[in-house]
């Protein structure tokens, strides 16, 4: 059972909870607006590409969801995350059409692992691939590297259904102008106008090697890879990159969507999940001791907070690590893994939203 949790709002204590004030709501596109919040007090902590949870209460149920920030601590004061509608989607339409200027919301603070640490004398060639709101970091770290790499260069493949459907278009273009020959913006047009003359369909291998060598710059010592969208856009980056040699570690990914129930019937078909049993846990969370029941077929994190235990969560969908936890003893499934590297699997941890137990005597602790 995956469907996301419905529980009351509450307000939540802890140092990783904030309130934050909207200032600013802009249209950027007709299905996309990105809100800048005032400064919190103490000012909000991030790295550029990280994501922050708005925590709503829609409908008398409180609402989690991660929202990538798009901009960067080193040049706006304001920090802001971009959201684009999903079909029927509760939080991302609630988002574009209810919320006003003035109003304050809960959220946990930044998070993510989708960062770069910046030095002046780096002469890097980072490579970003976005999709559709997979911009969002993508601006964060490009306006970041502009500013703090003097002598880094940045190309960006950016996907997007239609030119009209094209985030941040004017701002990209003012970057390139600004920061003259360090940024390159190839836009990708799936569905484009008959004007077009850009790259139109999906985006492939060759379109990708084609790009790349056409900007090929021998003064450059490393490159780096930045990847975010659609399972489709990543999936052929990647496989790209790969091929050309490039090491995987030097690849960084961010999910914004995974469907679990999809995945776990796979793996059941797979025969790789073992038997669903009602199991008790233990949860070590910030040195505190819980034992409870996980009733067969809810995942780990779901009946944590059945028993009130307030676990830390965000996307509820293995992607964002806010759940990550150690296991200590014991085996847990867990159906996606993708927000976390090999050598945190490695380590032993695991994320308690996708995870279900698949032994007794499991321990996990969450710091
Ligand atoms: C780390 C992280 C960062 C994110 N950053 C951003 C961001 O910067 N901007 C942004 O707009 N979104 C971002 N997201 C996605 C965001 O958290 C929500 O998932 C999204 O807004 C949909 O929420 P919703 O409540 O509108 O849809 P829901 O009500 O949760 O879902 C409605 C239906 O749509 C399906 N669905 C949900 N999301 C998607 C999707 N992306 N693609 C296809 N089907 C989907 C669901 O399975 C469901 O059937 C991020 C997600 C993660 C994990
Ligand atoms: S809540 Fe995002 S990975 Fe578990």
């Amino acid at each position: 059972m995956f469907n996301l949790f419905k529980r009351k709002k509450e307000d939540h204590k802890g140092s990783q909870y904030t309130s934050i004030k909207i200032r600013e709501i802009v249209k950027e596109t007709p299905d996309t607006v990105t809100i800048y919040f005032e400064q919190p007090e103490p000012y909000l902590d991030y790295k550029a590409g990280q994501y922050l949870t708005v925590i709503l209460d829609i409908n008398g149920n409180e609402e989690r969801r991660s929202y990538s920030l798009c901009t960067s601590p080193y040049v706006d004061p304001h920090p802001g995350i971009t959201v684009k509608r999903v079909k029927d989607g509760l939080v991302s339409n609630y988002l574009n059409d209810q919320l006003r200027p003035g109003k304050t919301i809960e959220i946990m603070k930044p998070m993510g692992h989708f960062t770069t640490d910046y030095h002046s004398q780096n002469r890097r060639h980072f490579v970003l691939v976005a999709g559709g709101s997979g911009i969002t970091p993508m601006m964060g770290i490009t306006k970041s590297v502009l500013v703090n790499e003097p002598l880094s260069k940045i190309t960006l493949i950016y996907c997007s259904r239609s030119e009209s459907e094209i985030i941040f278009k004017k701002a990209l273009e003012d970057l390139e102008t600004k920061y003259e020959g360090r940024l390159k913006v190839i836009h990708n047009l799936s569905q484009p106008s008959e004007a077009w003359t850009g790259l139109k369909g999906r985006l492939d291998s060759q379109k990708i090697k084609d790009t790349l060598s056409s900007i090929y710059d021998p003064d450059l010592k490393e490159t780096v890879y930045f990847l975010c969208g659609p399972e489709g856009v990543m999936e052929t980056a990647e496989r790209t990159f790969l091929e050309m040699g490039v090491d995987s570690e030097l690849i960084h990914k961010e999910s914004f969507y995974s469907d679990l129930e999809a995945k776990e019937k796979e793996m059941k078909a797979a025969g790789k999940l073992a038997p669903e049993l009602t199991r008790e846990v233990e949860v070590v969370l910030n040195g505190e001791s819980y034992h409870f029941e996980v009733p067969a077929g809810k995942t780990i994190l779901e009946a944590g907070l059945d028993n009130d235990v307030d676990m830390p969560y965000s996307c509820q969908s293995g992607l964002c690590t806010a759940c990550r936890g150690r296991l200590l003893s014991g085996k847990v499934d867990m159906i996606e893994d993708a927000g976390l590297s090999k050598s945190e699997i490695e380590e032993g941890y695991i994320l308690c939203c996708s995870s279900k137990p698949a032994s007794a005597d499991i321990r996990i602790t969450i710091e």
